[in-house]
């Protein structure tokens, strides 16, 4: 929440939430939208469900096909509205390919006016163990990027890559793609 807080973020905001579980970020970010403006994508229509009934103060406020399942970044049935988007600890744990193909997929939202997502970075060509522990590897999960890789990914998908400086659990990084 302070991370879209910091973009700006406003009950009119249309968030799209992608990889979001069992709505960690939901739970929050559906009492203070306005009803109807939280979207979220997964792999596991099961998780958000569930996460729908049993994390939600009142489910109502979030229509269960706000809730799309979606394990290659499609997208598929999220509306023009989205104005901002979000992935938190979700390409952390996939191949690179699929954040290029996200952010490629995002273009089609026409009043998007930033995506937020964490990665971990290193430039190592080999496990490397991040500021609190948790080791990273550029080969499988969870994966480690080059800094470098991760700005020329966002600008290659059309958007300007910002590196924030804000802390995150397990020493994630935190990019704006604008
Ligand atoms: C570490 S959890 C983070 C969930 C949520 N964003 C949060 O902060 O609590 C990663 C999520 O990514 C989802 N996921 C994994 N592969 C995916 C894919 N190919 N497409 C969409 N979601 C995926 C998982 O089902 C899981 O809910």
């Amino acid at each position: 929440m302070a991370a879209l807080l910091g973009q700006g973020m406003t009950p009119e905001d249309h968030l799209l939430d992608i990889g979001c579980g069992s709505l960690r970020l939901g739970h929050k970010a559906v009492p203070f939208l306005h009803p109807g403006h939280y979207w979220g994508t997964d792999a596991c229509l099961a998780l958000m469900r569930h996460g729908r009934l049993t994390e939600l103060p009142d489910p109502a406020r979030l229509p269960e096909d706000h809730l799309v399942e979606d394990a290659t970044f499609a997208f598929p049935g999220i509306p023009e509205t989205i104005t901002l988007a979000i992935a938190f600890g979700v390409f952390t744990h996939l191949p690179h390919a699929d954040l290029a193909t996200a952010l490629t997929n995002l273009r089609r939202f026409p009043n998007l006016r930033a995506t937020l997502v964490t990665v971990f970075l290193s430039d190592a060509p080999t496990a490397t163990r991040q500021p609190d522990g948790v080791v990273t590897h550029p080969d499988r999960p969870p994966y480690h990027l080059p800094e470098t890789t991760v700005a020329q990914t966002v600008r290659n998908a059309g958007f300007t890559p910002t590196r924030l400086p804000t802390l995150l659990p397990r020493g994630q990084v935190l990019w704006s793609a604008t």
